[in-house]
Protein backbone atom coordinates (compact mmCIF):
# COMPACT_ATOMS: atom_id res chain seq x y z
CA UNK A 1 0.00 0.00 0.00
CA UNK A 2 1.23 3.69 -1.23
CA UNK A 3 0.98 5.68 1.66
CA UNK A 4 1.54 9.72 0.69
CA UNK A 5 0.54 12.72 2.83
CA UNK A 6 1.86 16.81 2.81
CA UNK A 7 2.94 18.19 5.94
CA UNK A 8 3.16 22.33 5.83
CA UNK A 9 6.02 23.75 7.09
CA UNK A 10 4.29 26.23 9.03
CA UNK A 11 6.30 26.54 12.28
CA UNK A 12 7.14 25.17 15.69
CA UNK A 13 6.66 21.92 16.58
CA UNK A 14 3.91 21.17 19.80
CA UNK A 15 1.97 19.09 21.65
CA UNK A 16 -0.77 18.95 19.42
CA UNK A 17 0.93 18.79 16.55
CA UNK A 18 2.93 15.98 17.53
CA UNK A 19 -0.32 13.79 19.39
CA UNK A 20 -2.64 14.66 16.26
CA UNK A 21 -0.41 14.70 13.32
CA UNK A 22 3.09 13.32 13.66
CA UNK A 23 3.09 10.46 15.62
CA UNK A 24 0.16 9.03 13.84
CA UNK A 25 2.02 9.49 10.55
CA UNK A 26 4.85 7.98 11.83
CA UNK A 27 3.04 4.78 12.86
CA UNK A 28 0.96 4.53 9.51
CA UNK A 29 4.39 5.09 7.80
CA UNK A 30 5.49 1.39 9.29
CA UNK A 31 2.04 -0.16 7.55
CA UNK A 32 3.40 0.56 4.02
CA UNK A 33 5.88 1.86 1.76
CA UNK A 34 5.10 5.95 2.85
CA UNK A 35 6.13 9.06 1.08
CA UNK A 36 6.09 12.37 3.03
CA UNK A 37 7.03 15.32 1.81
CA UNK A 38 7.20 19.13 3.08
CA UNK A 39 4.27 21.28 0.99
CA UNK A 40 6.69 24.37 0.47
CA UNK A 41 5.08 25.20 -2.61
CA UNK A 42 1.39 25.16 -0.86
CA UNK A 43 3.36 27.32 1.84
CA UNK A 44 4.18 29.99 -0.49
CA UNK A 45 0.25 31.06 -0.38
CA UNK A 46 0.50 31.78 3.31
CA UNK A 47 4.23 32.70 3.67
CA UNK A 48 5.68 35.46 2.00
CA UNK A 49 9.21 35.84 3.59
CA UNK A 50 11.72 33.86 2.12
CA UNK A 51 14.11 33.33 5.41
CA UNK A 52 10.79 32.55 7.35
CA UNK A 53 10.24 29.93 4.53
CA UNK A 54 13.70 28.24 4.17
CA UNK A 55 13.69 27.91 8.50
CA UNK A 56 10.53 26.31 8.89
CA UNK A 57 10.89 23.52 5.78
CA UNK A 58 14.20 23.00 7.74
CA UNK A 59 12.56 22.97 11.03
CA UNK A 60 9.66 20.21 9.63
CA UNK A 61 12.82 18.01 8.68
CA UNK A 62 14.75 18.31 11.82
CA UNK A 63 11.21 17.88 13.53
CA UNK A 64 10.51 14.33 11.79
CA UNK A 65 13.53 13.09 12.15
CA UNK A 66 14.10 13.57 15.54
CA UNK A 67 10.73 12.19 15.96
CA UNK A 68 12.24 8.90 14.64
CA UNK A 69 11.09 8.98 11.06
CA UNK A 70 13.34 6.39 9.33
CA UNK A 71 14.39 7.86 5.74
CA UNK A 72 15.48 3.85 4.89
CA UNK A 73 12.02 3.04 4.90
CA UNK A 74 9.88 6.22 4.05
CA UNK A 75 10.36 8.21 0.97
CA UNK A 76 11.11 11.94 3.06
CA UNK A 77 11.49 14.78 0.38
CA UNK A 78 10.93 18.51 -0.18
CA UNK A 79 8.13 19.34 -2.41
CA UNK A 80 10.08 21.84 -4.54
CA UNK A 81 12.37 19.34 -5.37
CA UNK A 82 10.08 17.48 -7.76
CA UNK A 83 9.12 20.23 -9.51
CA UNK A 84 6.99 17.54 -12.03
CA UNK A 85 3.69 18.05 -9.76
CA UNK A 86 3.82 22.21 -11.03
CA UNK A 87 3.50 20.50 -14.30
CA UNK A 88 1.03 18.28 -13.50
CA UNK A 89 -0.93 20.98 -11.70
CA UNK A 90 -1.39 22.64 -15.06
CA UNK A 91 -2.38 19.34 -16.62
CA UNK A 92 -5.07 18.83 -14.57
CA UNK A 93 -6.00 22.40 -14.36
CA UNK A 94 -7.81 21.03 -17.52
CA UNK A 95 -10.10 18.90 -16.10
CA UNK A 96 -10.59 20.70 -12.93
CA UNK A 97 -14.00 22.36 -12.64
CA UNK A 98 -14.16 25.85 -11.15
CA UNK A 99 -17.37 25.33 -9.17
CA UNK A 100 -15.85 22.71 -7.97
CA UNK A 101 -12.82 24.78 -6.75
CA UNK A 102 -15.12 27.89 -5.73
CA UNK A 103 -16.79 24.93 -3.60
CA UNK A 104 -13.52 24.54 -1.48
CA UNK A 105 -14.16 25.13 2.23
CA UNK A 106 -10.44 26.10 3.02
CA UNK A 107 -10.63 28.59 0.18
CA UNK A 108 -13.82 30.49 1.67
CA UNK A 109 -12.34 29.95 5.26
CA UNK A 110 -8.99 31.91 3.54
CA UNK A 111 -10.71 34.62 2.14
CA UNK A 112 -12.78 35.33 5.14
CA UNK A 113 -9.84 36.00 7.22
CA UNK A 114 -8.77 38.27 4.59
CA UNK A 115 -6.20 36.80 2.75
CA UNK A 116 -5.93 38.33 -1.06
CA UNK A 117 -7.87 35.65 -3.44
CA UNK A 118 -4.82 35.13 -5.66
CA UNK A 119 -5.11 32.33 -8.18
CA UNK A 120 -2.68 30.19 -6.49
CA UNK A 121 -4.64 30.26 -3.24
CA UNK A 122 -7.79 29.02 -5.29
CA UNK A 123 -5.96 26.50 -7.36
CA UNK A 124 -4.47 25.25 -3.99
CA UNK A 125 -6.57 21.64 -4.17
CA UNK A 126 -5.32 21.23 -7.53
CA UNK A 127 -1.79 21.31 -6.87
CA UNK A 128 -2.76 18.87 -3.88
CA UNK A 129 -4.24 16.41 -6.54
CA UNK A 130 -1.26 16.65 -8.05
CA UNK A 131 1.15 15.71 -5.15
CA UNK A 132 -1.20 12.26 -4.91
CA UNK A 133 -1.82 11.42 -8.12
CA UNK A 134 1.98 11.90 -9.47
CA UNK A 135 2.97 9.17 -6.78
CA UNK A 136 -0.27 6.97 -6.70
CA UNK A 137 -0.68 7.54 -3.65
CA UNK A 138 -3.77 5.23 -2.41
CA UNK A 139 -3.95 6.04 1.42
CA UNK A 140 -3.72 9.65 2.15
CA UNK A 141 -3.64 10.38 5.63
CA UNK A 142 -5.21 13.68 6.08
CA UNK A 143 -6.92 15.98 9.26
CA UNK A 144 -10.20 16.45 8.97
CA UNK A 145 -10.24 19.81 7.32
CA UNK A 146 -8.03 18.34 4.45
CA UNK A 147 -11.11 15.65 3.88
CA UNK A 148 -12.18 18.02 1.09
CA UNK A 149 -9.36 18.26 -0.66
CA UNK A 150 -8.61 14.69 -1.15
CA UNK A 151 -12.45 14.34 -2.59
CA UNK A 152 -11.62 16.67 -5.06
CA UNK A 153 -8.60 14.88 -6.08
CA UNK A 154 -10.90 11.79 -6.35
CA UNK A 155 -12.87 13.51 -8.83
CA UNK A 156 -9.97 15.06 -10.59
CA UNK A 157 -8.47 11.51 -11.55
CA UNK A 158 -11.82 10.27 -12.27
CA UNK A 159 -12.68 13.24 -14.81
CA UNK A 160 -9.12 12.62 -16.34
CA UNK A 161 -9.20 8.60 -16.36
CA UNK A 162 -12.86 9.07 -18.07
CA UNK A 163 -11.59 11.46 -20.67
CA UNK A 164 -7.58 9.68 -21.40
CA UNK A 165 -7.62 6.34 -20.02
CA UNK A 166 -7.12 4.82 -17.27
CA UNK A 167 -3.94 6.57 -15.90
CA UNK A 168 -4.20 7.44 -12.41
CA UNK A 169 -5.27 5.26 -8.95
CA UNK A 170 -8.10 6.87 -7.40
CA UNK A 171 -6.98 7.27 -3.62
CA UNK A 172 -8.74 7.23 -0.66
CA UNK A 173 -8.75 9.73 2.40
CA UNK A 174 -7.36 8.24 6.05
CA UNK A 175 -8.96 11.05 8.20
CA UNK A 176 -7.17 11.13 11.75
CA UNK A 177 -9.52 10.57 14.25
CA UNK A 178 -9.58 14.32 16.50
CA UNK A 179 -6.85 13.54 19.84
CA UNK A 180 -9.63 14.00 22.25
CA UNK A 181 -9.42 18.17 21.26
CA UNK A 182 -5.85 18.58 22.90
CA UNK A 183 -6.34 21.09 25.05
CA UNK A 184 -3.91 24.29 24.88
CA UNK A 185 -2.93 26.30 27.87
CA UNK A 186 -5.30 28.20 28.02
CA UNK A 187 -8.64 25.53 28.25
CA UNK A 188 -9.12 26.03 23.90
CA UNK A 189 -8.09 23.79 21.06
CA UNK A 190 -3.98 23.82 21.28
CA UNK A 191 -3.19 25.95 17.91
CA UNK A 192 -0.45 28.11 16.67
CA UNK A 193 -2.94 30.83 16.07
CA UNK A 194 -4.49 30.80 19.60
CA UNK A 195 -1.18 31.15 20.81
CA UNK A 196 -1.60 28.32 23.45
CA UNK A 197 1.12 25.85 22.77
CA UNK A 198 3.45 24.27 24.13
CA UNK A 199 6.28 23.71 21.77
CA UNK A 200 8.65 20.64 22.10
CA UNK A 201 12.00 21.86 20.98
CA UNK A 202 11.98 24.44 22.87
CA UNK A 203 13.76 25.11 26.01
CA UNK A 204 12.75 24.02 29.19
CA UNK A 205 12.58 27.10 30.79
CA UNK A 206 9.86 28.15 28.35
CA UNK A 207 8.31 24.74 28.88
CA UNK A 208 8.08 25.12 32.58
CA UNK A 209 6.86 28.67 32.29
CA UNK A 210 3.58 27.18 29.87
CA UNK A 211 2.95 24.66 31.73
CA UNK A 212 2.52 26.72 35.07
CA UNK A 213 0.43 29.49 33.28
CA UNK A 214 -2.29 26.73 31.91
CA UNK A 215 -5.55 27.72 33.73
CA UNK A 216 -6.91 25.71 36.28
CA UNK A 217 -10.45 26.32 38.25
CA UNK A 218 -10.04 27.67 41.42
CA UNK A 219 -10.83 25.09 43.92
CA UNK A 220 -8.73 24.91 47.05
CA UNK A 221 -5.68 22.43 47.77
CA UNK A 222 -7.52 20.97 49.89
CA UNK A 223 -10.34 19.84 48.56
CA UNK A 224 -11.58 16.76 46.45
CA UNK A 225 -11.29 18.09 43.36
CA UNK A 226 -14.16 17.74 40.80
CA UNK A 227 -14.92 18.21 37.03
CA UNK A 228 -11.37 16.00 35.87
CA UNK A 229 -12.62 15.69 32.71
CA UNK A 230 -11.81 19.52 32.19
CA UNK A 231 -8.53 19.52 33.81
CA UNK A 232 -6.25 21.26 31.58
CA UNK A 233 -3.03 19.48 33.08
CA UNK A 234 -4.79 16.39 33.90
CA UNK A 235 -5.88 15.85 29.95
CA UNK A 236 -2.28 16.50 28.56
CA UNK A 237 -0.55 14.23 31.55
CA UNK A 238 -2.73 11.52 30.25
CA UNK A 239 -2.06 11.66 26.71
CA UNK A 240 1.67 12.18 27.43
CA UNK A 241 2.13 9.96 30.23
CA UNK A 242 -1.44 7.39 30.08
CA UNK A 243 0.79 5.08 32.97
CA UNK A 244 1.37 8.03 35.27
CA UNK A 245 -2.20 9.62 34.63
CA UNK A 246 -4.05 7.09 37.23
CA UNK A 247 -2.21 7.88 40.42
CA UNK A 248 -2.57 11.62 39.78
CA UNK A 249 -6.48 11.32 39.32
CA UNK A 250 -6.73 9.37 42.20
CA UNK A 251 -4.53 12.68 44.44
CA UNK A 252 -7.04 14.50 42.87
CA UNK A 253 -10.02 13.24 43.75
CA UNK A 254 -8.64 12.01 47.45
CA UNK A 255 -8.08 16.10 47.85
CA UNK A 256 -4.70 17.49 49.49
CA UNK A 257 -3.60 17.81 46.49
CA UNK A 258 -2.89 21.09 44.79
CA UNK A 259 -2.98 21.84 40.83
CA UNK A 260 1.13 23.69 41.29
CA UNK A 261 2.09 19.73 41.79
CA UNK A 262 0.39 18.40 39.31
CA UNK A 263 1.54 21.15 36.58
CA UNK A 264 5.33 19.67 38.36
CA UNK A 265 4.52 16.29 37.77
CA UNK A 266 3.34 17.24 33.90
CA UNK A 267 6.38 18.94 33.27
CA UNK A 268 8.57 16.34 34.40
CA UNK A 269 6.65 13.79 32.50
CA UNK A 270 6.82 16.36 29.02
CA UNK A 271 10.57 16.24 29.66
CA UNK A 272 10.60 12.59 30.50
CA UNK A 273 8.50 11.47 27.04
CA UNK A 274 10.54 13.95 24.85
CA UNK A 275 14.04 13.45 26.48
CA UNK A 276 15.33 10.79 23.72
CA UNK A 277 13.49 13.38 20.83
CA UNK A 278 15.35 16.25 21.96
CA UNK A 279 18.66 14.97 22.37
CA UNK A 280 18.78 13.89 18.56
CA UNK A 281 17.17 17.28 17.54
CA UNK A 282 20.57 18.83 18.64
CA UNK A 283 22.25 16.05 17.07
CA UNK A 284 20.97 16.74 13.73
CA UNK A 285 21.24 20.30 14.47
CA UNK A 286 25.03 19.94 13.98
CA UNK A 287 24.66 18.38 11.43
CA UNK A 288 22.95 19.74 8.70
CA UNK A 289 24.19 18.39 5.77
CA UNK A 290 22.37 15.06 6.85
CA UNK A 291 19.67 16.51 7.05
CA UNK A 292 20.19 18.02 3.01
CA UNK A 293 21.55 14.65 2.18
CA UNK A 294 18.15 12.63 3.47
CA UNK A 295 15.99 15.25 1.53
CA UNK A 296 18.25 14.94 -1.61
CA UNK A 297 17.84 11.17 -1.50
CA UNK A 298 13.72 10.97 -0.42
CA UNK A 299 13.71 13.34 -3.86
CA UNK A 300 15.48 11.03 -6.11
CA UNK A 301 13.14 8.44 -5.17
CA UNK A 302 9.96 10.49 -5.60
CA UNK A 303 11.27 11.94 -8.54
CA UNK A 304 11.73 8.71 -10.21
CA UNK A 305 7.87 7.53 -9.64
CA UNK A 306 6.68 11.10 -10.55
CA UNK A 307 8.87 11.27 -13.94
CA UNK A 308 7.25 7.23 -14.62
CA UNK A 309 3.58 9.12 -13.74
CA UNK A 310 4.38 11.93 -16.21
CA UNK A 311 5.20 9.68 -19.25
CA UNK A 312 2.27 7.89 -18.85
CA UNK A 313 0.56 11.61 -18.45
CA UNK A 314 1.89 13.35 -21.46
CA UNK A 315 1.60 10.06 -23.62
CA UNK A 316 -2.09 10.37 -22.44
CA UNK A 317 -2.97 13.93 -23.43
CA UNK A 318 -0.68 14.07 -26.29
CA UNK A 319 1.80 16.06 -25.38
CA UNK A 320 4.43 13.07 -26.61
N1 LIG B 1 -2.93 20.84 2.38
C1 LIG B 1 -2.35 19.99 3.38
C2 LIG B 1 -2.46 20.66 4.75
O1 LIG B 1 -2.65 21.84 4.84
C3 LIG B 1 -0.90 19.68 3.07
C4 LIG B 1 -0.79 18.91 1.80
C5 LIG B 1 -0.30 19.38 0.61
C6 LIG B 1 -1.17 17.57 1.59
N2 LIG B 1 -0.34 18.42 -0.34
C7 LIG B 1 -0.87 17.29 0.22
C8 LIG B 1 -1.73 16.58 2.40
C9 LIG B 1 -1.14 16.04 -0.33
C10 LIG B 1 -2.00 15.34 1.84
C11 LIG B 1 -1.70 15.06 0.48
O2 LIG B 1 -2.36 20.00 5.76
Amino acid sequence: MRILSGIQPSGKLHIGNYFGMMRPALELAQKGEAFYFIADYHALTSITNPDELRQNVLDVALDFLACGLDPARTVFYRQSDVPQVTELTWILSNVAPVPMLENAHSYKDKIAQGLKPNAGLFTYPVLMAADILIVQGERVPVGKDQKQHVEMTRDIAGAFNRQYGEVFIIPEPSIRPEVATLPGIDGRKMSKSYGNIVEIFGDEKAAKKKIMSIVTDSQPVEAPKKDLDRNVPLQLLKLIAPDKAPEQESKLLAGGYGYGELKKELLAALMDYFAPMRQQREELEKNHDYVHEVLRKGAERANAVADETMRKVRQAVGLK
